[in-house]
């Protein structure tokens, strides 16, 4: 039996206002919560039994998975104040069952990979290891952690969040998977924040522990910002990235219920949510648009994220925005980059333009 601690209780701040009611985790990607593509990935690798480390609306967690059956046990641990990602570990461990070197696998709750699970596992195993790191290779680390190895793959140094260039060592980072030895974790001290990755991490290279990084160049995306988050839905719909939670691939998801108009133009890995209502000529280009919400007549919505129950008006256009549940904007309204609309908040029409030629 292996288990794992999967670590999904962040308020997802980078997200909001999409995270003000629902955790992270638990926001729909490609028609299931995004914790689901994690969960099912990890019961595929041999993962027979999962804790939840929740902290943050513990309680959507828990209401979801006393209703879900997912071929696999889940347990729920819920830290009462946050206790940061070694303290979710440590705190995570009296729900664990296996035996004091046994595999664990810890898994960051918004990442979205091909990962060779059961790989990294099995070479955790057989290196005896104190603990094992998926690495992969960005462009720009700037926003991870940074993880140096040697030509045999050892872990030279964790650089949480570098901040000057002198840092920026290498372009491997933490991909946010990790096996640790089971008695790794009880050294974790009890009862307070602890970050794994600037106290836990460099704690156990200044001891000499056996800290492995095994890399892995396959799909890997954090969903942790909206534009990740619109990207990571359309690779799950289009099939880039690996999910055995995705029920068909194709251009773009319409969920059951949702009422597309004929002359509409749906493309671009869009999903549209159950009840979601997509009226004459509008244009969905590359967007989320979640259960029950509403894009008026000739609206465009490109590389957007809409909210639950939330109402678009006639020919608005989106761009890059992200609109929170049940939030109401008005004909011929003008979003773009980086906008955020809170919940509920209603906007007049024609309230916000960039230019007056229309
Ligand atoms: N239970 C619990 N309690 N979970 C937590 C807590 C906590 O106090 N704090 C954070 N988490 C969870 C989040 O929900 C998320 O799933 C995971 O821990 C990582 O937190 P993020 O907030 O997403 O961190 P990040 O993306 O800035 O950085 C982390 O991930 C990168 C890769 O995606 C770090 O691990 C980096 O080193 C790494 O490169
Ligand atoms: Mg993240």
């Amino acid at each position: 039996m292996t288990e794992a601690v999967l670590l999904v209780g962040g308020q997802g701040t980078r997200l909001r206002p999409l995270t003000v009611n629902t955790p992270k985790p638990m926001l729909p990607v490609a028609g299931v919560p995004f914790t689901v593509h994690q969960i099912t990935r990890a019961r595929d690798a041999g993962i027979s039994r999962i804790v939840l480390a929740t902290s943050y609306r513990a309680e959507v967690f828990a209401e979801f998975i006393e209703g879900a059956d997912l071929g696999i046990e889940i347990v729920i641990a819920t830290e009462v104040e946050p206790l940061g990602t070694g303290g979710a570990i440590r705190h995570a461990l009296t729900h664990l069952e296996s035996g004091a070197d046994d595999p664990v696998v810890i898994f960051n709750g918004d990442v979205l990979s091909g990962l060779d699970i059961r790989g990294l596992v099995d070479s955790h195993v057989q290196s005896a290891s104190d603990v094992s790191l998926y690495l992969t290779p960005v462009p720009d680390p700037r926003a991870y952690g940074l993880v140096p190895i040697d030509a045999d793959g050892r872990v030279e140094a964790f650089l949480e969040k570098p901040q000057t260039p002198e840092e920026i060592v290498t372009d491997l980072i933490n991909a946010g998977c990790y096996v640790f030895k089971r008695s790794v974790i009880e050294a974790i001290p009890d009862g307070r924040v602890v970050s794994v990755e600037r106290e836990t991490f460099p704690g156990l290279l200044a001891s000499g522990a056996h800290v492995r990084g095994v890399v892995d160049e396959g799909y890997w995306l954090d969903l942790g910002t909206p534009l990740a988050f619109v990207q990571g839905s359309k690779d799950l719909v289009t099939g880039k990235a690996p999910s055995p939670a995705v029920g068909a691939i194709g251009e773009v998801l319409v969920l059951d219920g949702a009422a597309v108009d004929p002359s509409a133009q749906l493309r671009g890995g869009s999903a549209i949510g159950r009840g979601a209502v997509i009226a004459a000529d509008a244009v969905v280009d590359g967007s989320v648009v979640f259960d029950g919400a509403e894009i008026g007549a000739g609206a465009q919505v490109v590389d957007s994220i809409v909210g639950a129950g939330a109402r678009i008006g006639a020919d608005c256009e989106l761009h890059g925005v992200v609109v929170g549940d049940g939030a109401v904007i008005g004909s011929r309204n003008e979003l773009r980059d980086g906008a955020r609309v809170w919940p509920g908040v209603q906007l007049d029409d024609v309230s916000i333009r960039y230019s007056s030629d229309s």
